[in-house]
């Protein structure tokens, strides 16, 4: 029962249902805070010091102290894990729960530490292709720390829902920054395109591995602008994320994307992925 999974909540391990936090949370409040998604393949977390670094640099941006060491966080996480499962770890920081709800930083204030483990549901539309529209980046400056502060991406993505897609792609000023909830590639002219890192995009995991395993296997590949009008006449699109992997786009704003099936740049990146993930 999901009520009864054990979760982490500032020092504890207690059922789902038994963890509970303050009203005057600032996380809750203002949404104050920053999280991390990790993945777990058979109880072993994926990439885990990129994702530490990536939690690191999301607290600097909110200026809020790591409460704990690699090795801290480690240990914190394991019992959460089960060795046969494909899972992901969602974990939360806030600033905490100050004594009044005020803009400022609270003193003297402990961060409220969230744990959850949850199965690693396979996504349906990873075979076939996904459709995807694109629409204006209503974001802030800061989609490279990931905060809590999830309201614009959620509204580009229940807009693409509605539309009968799967993903949001977003533009800022005429060139791609990234999806709602993943990072963007694209095949143009047969190189392999992604944007580059930078205040505008969140910097993720599965597309550095991405561009690691391109290095590794002479596929010609480049952090690069793309321009809405490359995108739109791409061979190949893709959006990538810890929990969906490598989705290959068939169909953009209604048009098939080249053939309108997933093409053979992203059949080669999706073996050579799921052959370093059974590596590691
Ligand atoms: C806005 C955004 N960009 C990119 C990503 C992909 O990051 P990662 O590959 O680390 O999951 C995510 C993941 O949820 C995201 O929310």
């Amino acid at each position: 029962m999901l009520e009864n999974k054990i979760v982490y909540l500032n020092g504890e391990y207690l059922p789902l249902a038994e963890a509970k936090i303050s009203v005057l949370d600032r996380g809750f409040l203002f949404g104050d805070g920053i999280y991390e998604v990790i993945p777990s393949y058979y109880g072993r977390l994926f990439h885990f010091q990129q994702h530490l670094e990536r939690l690191e640099n999301s607290l600097a941006a909110i200026r809020l102290a790591n409460p704990y060491t690699s090795e801290q966080w480690h240990s914190l996480l394991e019992p959460l894990l089960d060795a046969g499962r494909n899972q992901y770890i969602y974990l939360q920081i806030t600033r905490g729960v100050a004594p009044k709800r005020d803009h400022a930083f609270p003193e003297n204030v402990q961060p409220t530490v969230f744990a959850m483990c949850s199965d690693i549901v396979p996504f349906a539309g990873k075979d076939t292709g996904i459709k995807a529209v694109t629409m204006d980046d209503s974001r802030w400056k800061l989609c490279n720390a990931k905060t809590i502060t999830l309201l614009a991406n959620i509204l580009h993505r229940q807009d693409a829902l509605d539309q009968g897609s799967a993903e949001a792609i977003l533009v800022r000023d005429d060139y791609v920054t990234e999806g709602a909830a993943s990072n963007v590639f694209a095949v143009i002219d047969g190189i392999l395109v992604t944007p580059p890192k930078g205040n505008d995009i969140l910097p993720g995991i599965t597309r550095d591995v991405i561009l690691e395993i391109a290095h590794k296997n002479h596929i010609a590949c480049r952090e690069d602008i793309i321009l809405l009008s490359q995108l739109k006449s791409a061979d190949e699109i893709w959006v990538s994320s810890s929990t969906r992997e490598i989705i290959p786009v068939v169909e953009l704003d209604g048009q098939p994307v080249a053939d309108g099936k997933p093409g053979p740049v992203w059949q080669q990146m999706d073996q050579l992925f799921q052959a370093y993930k059974q590596s590691l």
